[in-house]
């Protein structure tokens, strides 16, 4: 298969942890004989910084004309603090997200056996912790109407929901659940908010068309708690963007570093990766950011497009590494790994399943040891 990918670093980390994510996806064309056609654009502070936009009218068009976008990190110090900003480097995501219809973005959370020591939350709670996030991406409070007044002392932004805006994603995440435990929780915060009634409304009718798929609702505040104190209850959570925004990152506590998480943003016709994490200023350049949610990220992508041994090879490699512990100090104290050894180890351990029974292990790991 030939795809063209269009490569997004964007802020902070962004691009180092990319980088280490296209080294895994060519592994994957030599190993699997596959064909990724990589081209790069900028987005974000240095968009900004050469052009005067976040999101450049030619990185836009790359996009449109590629099958899929891998995209790194996004935020600036200097337009975090600075609330009078005209212009923000997230205006040039959310614009992307929106001109290509992302709908749904979809967060997968899992507790890695490996790694529940990482996780301040009690082992006994998160064992086994296996859900997905279903997040709206392209309504609700992140695009409806911003208002401030005159004197710049009262300021609104608007929380809109049409109701094929909730068909849509609810659709996926039904499909989703089909496939996995069966069963939807949708959190919203309906004891209040008008454009959460009509999510009920509209996601219970669905729900009448997926019968093997048990429907259940949680406030959002009651969900937070919820999440963090008995994760093993959940299978799809279908909520809107910024509930969905939230979640995710306290989700992340479970899987014990946020630089685990990866994420998928599908629209009807395109479809961008990544990871959950933010752009982690202080870290840049200093080659210890966790590559792994952007690796899988990528693996997302693979899976998207129906590759799913080769998504499956990624996703063992990633598990090798944590194993054998050749991560990132975030999630070993003191660890002499770097982002780049760790993206070697993973992109080095990429093989065939079906060729993998006659390597044994040891050999695998001798080959790579020098690369290490
Ligand atoms: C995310 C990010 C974005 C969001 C920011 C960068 C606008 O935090 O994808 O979670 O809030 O959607
Ligand atoms: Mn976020």
């Amino acid at each position: 298969m030939t795809l063209k990918i269009a490569l997004l670093p964007g802020d902070g980390v962004g691009p180092e942890v990319l980088a280490q994510a296209v080294k895994c996806l060519e592994a994957v064309e030599e190993t699997f004989n596959q064909h990724f056609i990589f081209k790069e654009a900028s987005i974000g502070t240095i968009a900004i910084d050469n052009k005067g936009v976040s999101l450049p009218d030619s990185t836009l068009k790359l996009c449109k004309e590629s099958d899929a976008i891998l995209f790194g990190t996004i935020g600036d110090p200097k337009y975090d603090n600075n609330p009078d900003a005209k212009v923000r480097p997230e205006q040039g995501l959310l614009q992307l997200r929106k001109e290509l219809g992302l709908f749904a973005n979809i967060r997968p959370i899992l507790s890695h056996s490996t790694l529940l020591d990482k996780s301040p939350l009690k082992k006994s709670a998160i064992k086994g912790a296996d859900f997905v996030i279903y997040r709206e991406l392209t309504g609700g409070i992140y695009f409806g109407e911003k208002k401030l007044n005159e004197e710049g002392t009262v300021a609104s932004d608007i929380c809109e929901y049409s109701e094929s805006e909730i068909s849509r994603i609810t659709h996926l995440a039904f499909k989703a659940a089909k496939n996995r435990k069966r069963k939807l929780t949708l959190v919203d915060k309906a004891n209040v908010l008008e454009s959460s009634r009509l999510w009920r409304k509209v996601v219970t009718k669905i729900g009448e068309s997926y019968p093997e798929v048990a429907l259940d609702f949680l406030f959002v505040d009651n969900a937070a708690m919820e999440i963090i104190l008995n994760p093993r209850q959940f299978d799809v959570i279908l909520t809107e963007n910024l509930f969905g925004a939230i979640l995710s990152d306290e989700g992340s506590v479970i899987s014990g570093s946020t630089g685990l998480l990866a994420s998928a943003s599908i629209g009807e016709e395109n479809a961008m990766f990544e990871p959950v994490h933010g752009s982690y200023p202080n870290d840049k350049g200093k080659d210890i950011a966790n590559p792994i949610a952007a690796i899988l990220s990528a693996a997302m992508l693979l899976d998207h497009f129906g590759l799913t041994e080769e998504a499956m090879a990624v996703k063992k490699a990633v598990d090798k590494s944590l194993k054998k512990g050749i991560v990132t100090p975030d999630l070993k104290e003191n660890s002499q790994y770097g982002t780049n050894q760790v993206g070697d180890f993973i992109a080095h351990n990429i093989v065939d399943i079906d060729d993998n029974f006659l390597m044994n292990d040891e050999n695998i790991d001798l080959g790579k040891s020098t690369i290490i």
